[in-house]
């Protein structure tokens, strides 16, 4: 049976994932700060009591992944699938990524949650995804994170924490490809889900996450390292 962890499991892509992989017949365990009163990992709770396991988890505080770690291992003998979706914009973006009007605080905040937490959540695993059945690390990074690509001024700490997570993809995938464990950052395209809630955002998850679970699956050891989109199209780094 694949067994799974998703990071950010009670919303969006990562309650997608959750429901996909369950659907897939996957043994998923979900990390979430919501772990005790997500209305909707209690539904799927309900429905897959044997294969889904809920913990606490806040990406950013190392004393949470350590406890949440302890219970993946207690969980799973082997971890195939680790999708890393927990992530923040600050929610007052406009004021705090506005040059002239920079907060170090949050800065490093969306930096912790959204390029180092899935770096250390990754070394915390990287243990039981060597024992995996050709094991993968899915980074939800973004077109924000995107340099090549990228033409307009603020918006600096989402779009460099995802360029970082870009990066800490590629390392990733040179570190752990003599374990035989792929690493991939997607795109996840432009998607209704918490994150988006005031833009008009075309795509419903399950769009997404069905196209980027296909990607997953065709992906080799020697494609580990990219940076693609939910419909595995290349992305400029
Ligand atoms: N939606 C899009 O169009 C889009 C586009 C490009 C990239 N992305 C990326 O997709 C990922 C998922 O976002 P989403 O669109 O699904 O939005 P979302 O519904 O807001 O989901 C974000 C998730 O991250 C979790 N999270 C935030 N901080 C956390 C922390 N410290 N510890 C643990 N979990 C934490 C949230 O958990 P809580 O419920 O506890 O707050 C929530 O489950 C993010 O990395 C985002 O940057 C989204």
């Amino acid at each position: 049976m694949r067994t799974a962890v998703v990071t950010g499991g009670s919303s969006g892509l990562g309650l997608e994932f959750v429901r996909r992989l369950l659907r897939g017949g996957a043994r998923v365990v979900a990390g979430s700060r919501r772990a005790e009163s997500s209305e909707a990992l209690a539904r799927l709770k309900s429905e897959h009591e044997d294969r889904l396991t809920v913990h606490r988890l806040d990406v950013g505080d190392r004393d949470s992944r350590e406890a949440f770690g302890r219970r993946v291992s207690e969980t799973l003998e082997r971890l195939d699938v680790l999708v890393n979706a927990a992530g923040i914009i600050a929610g007052d973006e406009e004021r705090i990524s506005v040059f002239g009007a920079l907060d170090q605080e949050e800065l490093a905040r969306t930096f912790l949650i959204n390029s180092i937490a899935p770096l250390m959540m990754t070394e915390l695993l990287h243990p039981l995804l060597e024992r995996g059945e050709h094991p993968i690390v899915v980074n939800i990074s973004s077109l924000n994170g995107s340099i090549a690509s990228w033409d307009r001024p603020g918006k600096y700490s989402y779009c460099a924490s995802k360029a970082a997570l870009n990066m800490i993809t590629k390392t990733l995938s040179v570190e752990l490809k003599d374990a035989g464990i792929r690493v991939v950052a997607f795109h996840p395209g432009w998607v209704k889900t918490w994150m988006t809630r005031d833009e008009p955002a075309p795509m419903e998850p399950e769009e997404s996450v069905a196209g980027m679970l296909r990607v997953m699956d065709s992906l080799t050891l020697d494609g580990s390292g990219r940076f693609l989109d939910w419909r595995g199209r290349e992305v400029p780094w």
